[in-house]
């Protein structure tokens, strides 16, 4: 089975070719995965703005569909599938990828499959790892924080959330308050490095609450008024400040891990989104796990951060369930993996 993965939601333009072996192994090897990274046309703004992505993801999506088949030396009539992020996400850009889609699975007469981008990431380690349902999920990116139980495709409980901004945005602001750039993880992570973590006590929102839901807002706060009283910042203080910084989501994140291993049991802890390609936080993740007697498992680095191949993957898998989609379906700015019991059909942000 070759599916196609269309991800247009954000600043990155890419698209991957995946094939399921046969059998019943949940791995899938990827055959092309190509991806255009709008840095330069955002750069300037210090942040995404939703009209040039949209833009920029149509001047981009022809060629990267031509690369990613050169790539796998395939025609399109030789795929079993064409998937694309359906949502959340912004979207001028969602709906570039999903027309895409759509027109190539209307011309060549195959099945569409409209991914939600978070399953997308959810289910991304199943494509390289050998790691079966159910699983507790640590979904960390640049708009979302989420503790999930994945039971399947489809199959989300939600045990937590952040009540206000996501991990990723936190990384991002802070880099931008310290001059590092975007995007703000990659960066805050390099500084870190040669920091002292134990310098700044900034707060930990959250931490040792009973619960699993996530804050971030206050520990943004912090860092902006750590960072004024530094004026200006030299490059010791900055190390130490990411440092600081770093240790302190750490230490959030592994707290509401350890409520959510003790409240849902599991074998497997996953970690996905953008903010898993961090180093150090894949480390603290480690050790919460293994006291638990979890495991922790992580994509690959380059399939943390957004990306085709995971888009094309969760279509496999829902293929595989016979799950595809209308040509009439319509693009969903938001699109939360569990609904909740008490959402009566009204979608949170
Ligand atoms: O999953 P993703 O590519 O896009 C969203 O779906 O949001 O995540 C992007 C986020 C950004 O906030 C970025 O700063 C963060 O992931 N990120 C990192 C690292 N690499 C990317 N955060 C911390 N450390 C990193 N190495
Ligand atoms: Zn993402």
């Amino acid at each position: 089975m070759r599916v196609l993965g269309i991800e247009t939601s954000c600043d990155e333009t890419a698209v991957a070719i995946v094939e399921a072996p046969a059998g019943d192994s949940p791995m899938g090897r990827i055959l092309a995965n190509v991806i255009y990274s709008q840095l330069t046309e955002h750069r300037r703004f210090g942040g995404v703005v939703p009209e040039i992505a949209a833009r920029a993801h149509l001047e981009r999506i022809d060629g990267l569909l031509v690369d990613a088949l050169a790539e796998a030396k395939l025609e399109l009539g030789e795929l079993d599938g064409i998937a694309a992020t359906g949502g959340p996400g912004l979207i001028g850009g969602v709906m570039v990828g999903v027309m895409t889609a759509k027109a190539l699975a209307f011309a060549h007469d195959k099945p569409f499959l409209a991914v939600n981008h978070l399953e997308g990431h959810a289910l991304s380690v199943r494509l390289t790892e050998q790691v079966t349902f159910p699983y507790l999920l640590l979904l960390v990116s640049g708009g979302h924080c989420q503790l999930l139980t994945v039971h399947g495709p489809g199959d989300f409980r939600q045990l937590g959330t952040t009540i206000d901004d996501a991990a990723g945005e936190c990384f991002d602001k802070t880099a931008k308050l310290l001059g590092l750039g975007f995007p703000g993880g990659p960066a805050v992570e390099r500084a870190a490095m040669d920091g002292d973590p134990q310098r700044f006590a900034l707060p930990r929102p959250m931490w040792r609450k009973p619960g699993c839901d996530f804050s971030f807002s206050g520990l943004k706060t912090a860092v902006r008024q750590t960072v004024e009283k530094l004026e200006p910042p030299d490059k010791s203080a900055i190390a130490d400040l990411c440092a600081s910084f770093q240790r302190t989501v750490g230490d959030v994140l592994a707290d509401r891990c350890a409520n959510a291993l003790t409240s849902a049991p599991s074998a497997t802890l996953v970690v996905a989104g953008g903010v898993a390609a961090n180093l150090y936080l894949r480390g603290r993740l480690e050790e919460v796990a293994a006291r638990y007697g979890a495991r922790l498992v992580a994509p690959p680095i380059k399939l943390c951060t957004d990306n085709g191949a995971m888009i094309a993957w969760a279509g496999i898998e829902r293929l595989r369930l016979g799950r595809t989609d209308a040509l009439d379906f319509k693009p969903r700015p938001r699109w939360p993996l569990d609904p909740g019991p008490s959402d009566h059909g009204v979608v949170r942000v």
